[in-house]
């Protein structure tokens, strides 16, 4: 028999992991929220009735606690259970942030229980698609020794990928993955304005981006770094970069200081393929060149 879970705070990335246990078998033990609502309608998506607001009883009903509200409510939660005498040796408690440190469940492991982060890498909008998303997601683990090894285990069991880092490198590693999926969210808005300029309707244009974006991370998947990279800079092709330069400073000046950011960037990827002659890096080094 597995291990039951509780949920504490029933948003999107905790109803979406609730799931996705409920899947690989692991009983649900319980659900609270914030608000009644967000707990029912994560208790109907998993088929259970132990819904509420009560934060410690549904502590106290799991082997395996899940703390899953926004990252700086974290440890007040845990403080507060705790306070209520709501840990005990044998749980496991969990919570997701990638940012914030295992510190932040010190109560609980004051209580006897076992304490990790365990930070789903993926982007959780909503319950059902998450959970989908979590077959083939990677997990980042931080903690106590114990706390880890059984995290590790849950972390295998949902999709057998998973990492450990220290406290001290996690504001690092949260700044990459927000590098890899936000930025990466903030780049295609700036694709859809320039397209916007360039005459494409507005409609179109994010619909026409994402087979594109597709393809590059499919890449990425097949050919892996730097291989992936392919376009202008990749074929040292500087004709072509001087005339997106001065596309943009006609219409969307304000986007040039990140086209040149990136495109050094691309550069040395491009150098790092190897196929690039010395002539065309130095022409496209120097056009790429912060301005003032
Ligand atoms: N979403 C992602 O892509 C993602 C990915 C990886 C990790 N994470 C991590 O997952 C955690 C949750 O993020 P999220 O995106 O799921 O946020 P979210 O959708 O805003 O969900 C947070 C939930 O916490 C509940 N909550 C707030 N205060 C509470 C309290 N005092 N007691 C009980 N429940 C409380 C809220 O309840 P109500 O709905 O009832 O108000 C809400 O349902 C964060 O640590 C985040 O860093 C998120």
């Amino acid at each position: 028999m597995k291990p039951s879970i509780s949920l504490i705070g029933a948003g999107a990335a905790g109803s979406a992991l609730l799931i996705a246990l409920m899947r690989k078998g692991y009983p649900v033990a319980a659900i609270s929220s914030r608000t009644l609502e967000s707990a029912r309608k994560c208790a109907q998506l998993v088929g259970a009735t132990n819904a509420s607001t009560d934060n410690a009883s549904a502590c106290a009903a799991g082997v395996i606690v899940v703390i899953a509200t926004p990252d700086g409510m974290i440890q007040p939660v845990c403080d507060k259970i705790a306070a209520g005498g709501g840990f005990h040796p044998g749980q496991l408690v969990l919570h997701l942030s990638g940012a914030c440190g295992s510190g932040a469940l010190a109560a609980a492991a004051g209580q006897g229980a076992d304490t990790c982060a365990m930070h789903p890498i993926q982007t959780l909008a909503a319950p059902l698609e998450g959970a989908r998303l979590l077959e083939t997601a990677w997990y980042c683990l931080e903690g106590e020794d114990r706390g880890v090894a059984r995290a590790r285990r849950l972390a295998e069991r949902l999709s057998g990928r998973a990492l450990t880092i220290d406290k001290s490198d996690k504001a690092l590693y949260h700044a990459a993955l927000c590098v890899a999926s936000n930025y990466l969210v903030v780049l295609e808005k700036m694709a859809v304005e320039m397209l916007a300029q360039a005459g494409i309707d507005r409609r179109d244009a994010l619909p026409a981006l994402l087979p594109l974006i597709r393809g590059a991370a499919d890449n990425l998947a097949a050919c892996g770094l730097p291989d992936a990279l392919t376009g202008p800079i990749s074929r040292g092709d500087a004709a072509t970069v001087t005339q997106h330069l001065h596309a943009m400073n006609d219409s969307c000046s304000d986007y040039v200081p990140v086209y040149r950011s990136l495109g050094r960037l691309a550069l040395m990827l491009a150098e790092e393929k190897g196929k690039m002659e010395p002539g065309s890096a130095a022409r496209l080094r120097d056009m790429l060149k912060t301005r003032d």
